[in-house]
């Protein structure tokens, strides 16, 4: 039996009544861009994140970008940013014109530590980026102290992580910020490109970001800023939000597939195979990736003798940014950020997405087990 990376169809026909309905609406009222779908949307990701404002992007990118832009990042700033991560992450501190200063990773979490932020932080830091990979946060915490103690602001890239959980708090309720996104792939996916931009509680930064989002417009006609179009457009915040009510099932869906690879995958050693680790003091992973290390060199090998089965699966990501070819301008060198390089080498993302049957969980664990000869 295949089975598939991800399938977002049967999800998708659960919510498709609810979301033609208010299709219909939509286009009766012919409002298409920031309307009442947007402000109810935001309303309802603050009070589900706990952040205290929300302003819906057009996408995660945009969503990381802006907030860059309310701090005024520019040509000569460093932001602190982990190498292993989506190129977006990178991507919009190039775009502000400063300079990307990546760090390696801790091998368990695949995330950034304080630690490894602490020593990248040189006078010219304006903002730490952390990014919360997978569905796992970051050490906050920890992180957060460390920027607290050099007064340096901290945006979370949660696009992979609406909905994670740790020491008692959501993704978007520690940094300065945060964003998400509503790539369709996402825990939350949209019927497109959206994003959103959470603001913890400073309330002229979120004035700021609401009028970068617009170019820097307030009111109609006047600039104060030169912002971006950022906007997002009804028919996403209308998906999203027929899709809210669910969201919490999802990600459960996904908790229990991940440990029912847990419990299944016992006969595979560490030697051979690292399931991901839930190393967040009462956290919660989402599994937006169920991302394993594959050992001994033999991390290609599984991933053909996978797609061989019919069994989905990729590589997320076979190049850290540090190594990237539009940044080789920062001079990093091959061995600069070990653990990053390595973790690129053995990651594997097997499929874990709520609508899984255990049949099709069964035939990932079989084709694992095979490989190792099991
Ligand atoms: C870690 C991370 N940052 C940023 C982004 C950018 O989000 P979008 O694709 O919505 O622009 C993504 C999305 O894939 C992501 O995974």
């Amino acid at each position: 039996m295949p089975v598939p990376m991800l399938e977002l169809a049967p999800q998708n026909s659960a919510v498709k009544a609810k979301i033609l309905e208010g299709l219909s609406t939509i286009i009766d009222k012919s409002s298409f861009v920031l309307g009442e779908n947007v402000k109810g949307l935001e309303t309802e990701l603050a009070e589900y994140s706990g952040a205290k404002y929300a302003v819906g992007m057009s996408s995660g990118t945009d969503a990381l970008l802006v907030a860059l832009m309310a701090l005024d990042i520019k040509a000569g700033d460093e932001v602190i940013i982990p190498s292993f991560t989506f190129f977006a992450t990178g991507g919009v501190v190039a775009r502000t014109g400063a300079t990307p200063v990546f760090i390696d990773l801790d091998p368990v979490s695949f995330n950034a530590t304080a630690a490894l932020v602490e020593a990248a932080i040189t006078p010219r830091t304006k903002a730490i980026m952390p990014v919360h990979l997978f569905g796992l946060l970051a050490d906050m915490p920890g992180i957060m102290a460390v920027a607290q103690k050099h007064g340096i602001p901290v945006i979370e890239d949660a696009c992979q992580s609406l909905g994670a959980k740790g020491w008692g708090k959501s993704a978007g309720q520690f940094g300065d910020m945060t964003g998400c996104s509503f790539y369709p792939t996402k825990n939350l996916g949209a019927f497109g490109d959206a994003g959103l931009t959470f603001i913890r509680d400073d309330e002229k930064i979120a004035a700021k970001v609401r009028r970068m989002r617009v170019h820097g417009m307030e009111p109609v006609y006047v600039h104060h800023e030169v912002g971006m179009n950022g906007r997002m457009d009804e028919f996403q915040a209308l998906v999203l939000r027929a899709k809210l009510p669910m969201l919490e099932g999802w990600h459960e869906g996904r908790r229990k597939h991940a440990h029912w690879y847990f419990d299944r995958l016992t006969a595979i050693t560490p030697d051979e195979m690292v399931l991901p680790s839930e190393t967040v003091p009462n956290g919660r992973h989402i599994y937006n990736q169920f991302t394993v290390r594959v050992k001994q060199g033999k991390r290609d090998a599984l991933q053909a003798h996978l797609k061989n089965l019919g069994i989905g699966c990729a590589v997320y990501y076979p190049i850290s940014l540090h190594e990237q070819p539009c940044f080789a301008y920062l001079g990093y060198k091959t061995g600069q950020l070990a653990e990053t390089e390595l973790a690129s080498k053995e990651v594997l993302s097997l499929p874990v997405y709520p609508e899984m049957t255990e049949a099709m969980l069964e035939e990932v664990a079989k084709g694992l087990l095979g490989f190792f000869g099991k």
